[in-house]
């Protein structure tokens, strides 16, 4: 059974009452059991993390770059939250160790702030799902299903 990774970047951990009008009432907590969910209907393991350490992320990502060496990966998706439109680092990583990645955003980042619309993570990664809301995850694990 091949593995997804859902990484999850800062604040993402106060989900559920970090302004509520722009990323819902769910918390990670429901994000992870609706992880759980998709992954199982799938036929995925999952690994569900979050970290507001930009480190962190970096090596996570490493570590799924050695599973999918192995064969044992089917994809990354990540929600990196702000890093996501400054991290140089994640853009690295990620194309360093060739993982399949799917970036995720709750919130729909272009009818936003002008400095939420450019992402470092997007010419790296396989695909972006955007505005779905939380279920923009299960969306995410239904895509790399497909991709197998
Ligand atoms: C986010 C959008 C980012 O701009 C923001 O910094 C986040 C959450 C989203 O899921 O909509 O932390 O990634």
């Amino acid at each position: 059974m091949k593995t997804v990774f859902v990484l999850n970047g800062p604040n993402l951990n106060l989900l559920g009452t970090r302004e509520p009008q722009v990323y819902g009432a769910q918390t990670l907590a429901d994000v992870q059991s609706l992880c759980e969910r998709a992954c199982a209907a799938n036929g995925f393991a999952l690994e569900f993390r979050q970290s507001n350490h930009e480190g962190a992320l970096v090596d996570w990502i490493h570590e799924a770059g050695q599973l999918q060496a192995k064969g044992q990966l089917a994809g990354v998706i990540l929600n990196a939250g702000a890093y996501t439109h400054t991290s140089i680092a994640l853009h690295d990583a990620i194309k360093g160790t060739g993982i399949t990645l799917i970036e995720v955003h709750i919130s729909n980042v272009h009818a936003r702030e002008a400095f939420r619309h450019h992402s470092c993570i997007s010419p790296v990664a396989k695909a972006v799902m955007v505005g779905f809301g939380v279920n923009g995850y299960a969306l995410a694990v239904a895509g790399l299903a497909q991709m197998q």
